[in-house]
């Protein structure tokens, strides 16, 4: 399984990619208005501080959200860096594009997922990466894993290689559920990430490790 984060922190990014278990990042324009990112040549130079920082997987989103505009906007974006992925929200034009950007060889991530139905148009049009929105449709008392399951059975019942970039993770149960479903993808929060190393029992039995081993070294000293 990938692991995106899901930040256009810089601080996070290097904290995760420090950890050595990171596969790229997602940002979006809230994220990046999250930072005080704004105005072309300033996106510009974050993705750019962004690509500089990670192995691969860099999502950069369009603000387009007409054919024509996605398409310069996209291939902008996509010749900043190899590294970059255009993702362009789920919309007809948006399939459109994804279909332009597939031809050419451009890597999507099709964003805003919150049907199967919608996966499956992205799939066809040969997005890379589609990005069912989990967090948000459980707030909405809606089922976000059930998506991620039936994602996995269409993609996995035609043979597409479009990978499942499970998105809106709101901490480590997430992931892990995901795990299960075969998501290929999660991106998620730095905490959702560091929860996964969290377990009482991990803390407790560290803990008296280190009191034995502080225990039997002062008794060989008594010797
Ligand atoms: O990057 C897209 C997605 O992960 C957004 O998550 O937490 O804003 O629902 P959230």
């Amino acid at each position: 399984m990938k692991f995106f984060i899901d930040t256009a922190n810089l601080d996070q990014i290097k904290e995760a990619q420090d950890l050595g278990i990171l596969d790229g990042v997602t940002t979006n324009p809230s994220l990046m208005a999250k930072e005080g990112i704004s105005g072309e040549d300033k996106v510009i130079a974050h993705y750019k501080a962004i690509c500089d920082i990670v192995d691969d997987n860099v999502s950069a989103e369009v603000i387009a959200v007409t054919y024509d505009e996605i398409i310069k906007e996209g291939e902008a974006l996509a010749a900043l860096d190899a590294k970059i992925v255009v993702k362009v929200p789920m919309i007809k034009d948006g399939i459109k594009a994804i279909k332009y950007f597939s031809s050419k060889g451009i890597k999507t991530n099709c964003t805003l997922i919150f049907s199967a139905g919608q996966a499956l148009l992205a799939a066809k049009a040969g997005a890379t990466y589609v990005s069912p929105f989990l967090g948000r449709l459980d707030d909405i008392g809606s089922e976000g894993l059930t998506l991620v399951e039936d994602i996995r059975t269409i993609f996995d019942n035609y043979g597409y290689p479009t990978q499942i970039l499970a998105a809106s993770i709101r901490g480590p149960l997430h992931i892990i559920a995901c795990a299960k479903l075969g998501a290929d993808v999660m991106t998620g929060p730095l905490t959702a990430i560091l929860g996964l190393l969290k377990h009482p029992l991990t803390d407790s039995g560290l803990a008296t490790f280190l009191a034995d081993h502080k225990k039997a070294a002062a008794s060989i000293t008594q010797q």
